[in-house]
């Protein structure tokens, strides 16, 4: 069967793609199915039962119940509507599963265009470039209102929200360009809010990716910086030894942090983030809320730096 060939005619560059395009054909043949016999029974019943010319006083038979019709129309069409939610379910669960070790890269979104910031510093505008059969991981964020980070070719869409991270996984199976969208309205350039991907061979990627701009520090490396330049060092020690007004931050990432109130959260992005811009929201078990919040003192892209440099101090 022609995979997607009615129904989305664009090129499928992600492993979620096919699978994505199949579900849209079961329900877009099946509709034309359902759609087929309910016109056929339609003009069939009319037929049977029109007026009679010869005998215009011809009764039509009153039926009030049929048990087998409406218990067999109601089961298919019930397990019908459990097969495609189970089948979007498994889908949703992939989407939303993101591989081990995936290759990141942060992505800012604002009126009207995004940033691209790779690890090693490297920064984009509207352009995310990929390496192919490779998982990677975008951590979203918006400096402004909502955006909608969407690239038909591989079928996958999330909403980017200021104030905090969301993700995006994908895997490219096929090298080249695809398009960028945003499909959330934000205002009069919404719609030249457009960028491009390019899937690149891996080597080619990593080619690509080495030749870092002079004068372009990395991400962590840029986080370093303003990790001195607020003073953050006063009160965190990053060598987990020195016990300071704050907690240490060496091996924070990815860590379960007990909270004054006894709960515990995972030191993800997010967690490091809220850290930075409302940190009497988690204030850590056995440490006073004295914490200035750094709200509006840091842009989302430092905030990014920052975040990574975090993320690079290990134990
Ligand atoms: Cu950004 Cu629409």
């Amino acid at each position: 069967m022609m995979q997607g060939a009615l129904t989305f005619q664009l090129p499928q560059m992600s492993t979620m793609a096919p699978k994505i395009d199949t579900l849209y054909d079961f329900l877009f043949w099946s509709s034309c199915f359902l759609m087929l016999c309910t016109t056929v029974a339609m003009v069939a019943l009319a037929y049977k039962y029109r007026a009679s010319v010869a005998d215009p006083k011809k009764e039509v038979p009153y039926i009030a119940h049929n048990h087998l019709l409406e218990w067999g129309t109601t089961s298919i069409l019930g397990a019908f509507f459990l097969l495609v939610f189970v089948w979007g379910f498994v889908g949703f669960h992939e989407i939303n599963t993101i591989p081990e070790d995936p290759y990141e890269i942060n992505v800012v979104g604002q009126k009207w265009f995004w940033t691209i910031q790779y690890a090693n510093g490297k920064t984009l505008k509207n352009e995310l470039v990929i390496p192919k059969g490779r998982p990677v991981k975008l951590i979203m964020t918006s400096r402004d209102v909502i955006h909608s980070f969407y690239v038909p070719e591989f079928r996958l869409k999330q909403d980017v929200l200021g104030g905090m991270y969301t993700t995006l996984w994908m895997e490219a199976t096929h090298t080249g360009e695809a398009d960028i969208y945003c499909t959330e309205f934000c205002g009069l350039d919404h719609s030249n809010m457009l960028g491009k991907v390019r899937v690149l061979e891996p080597g080619e990627f990593n080619a690509w990716l080495s030749g870092v701009e002079p004068g372009k520090i990395d991400l962590a490396s840029a986080g370093h910086q303003l990790f001195q330049k607020r003073n953050c060092i006063a009160c965190h020690s990053i060598n987990g030894k020195d016990r300071k007004t704050g907690p240490s931050l060496s091996g924070l990432f990815n860590k379960l942090v007990t909270l004054a109130g006894g709960e515990q959260v995972k030191a993800d992005d997010n967690y490091i983030r809220q850290s930075i811009t409302n940190p009497g929201g988690q204030v850590v078990q056995g440490y006073a809320p004295v914490m200035p919040t750094y709200k509006g003192l840091l842009n989302e892209e430092e905030m990014v730096a920052l975040v990574a440099y975090v993320k690079s101090l290990k134990e």
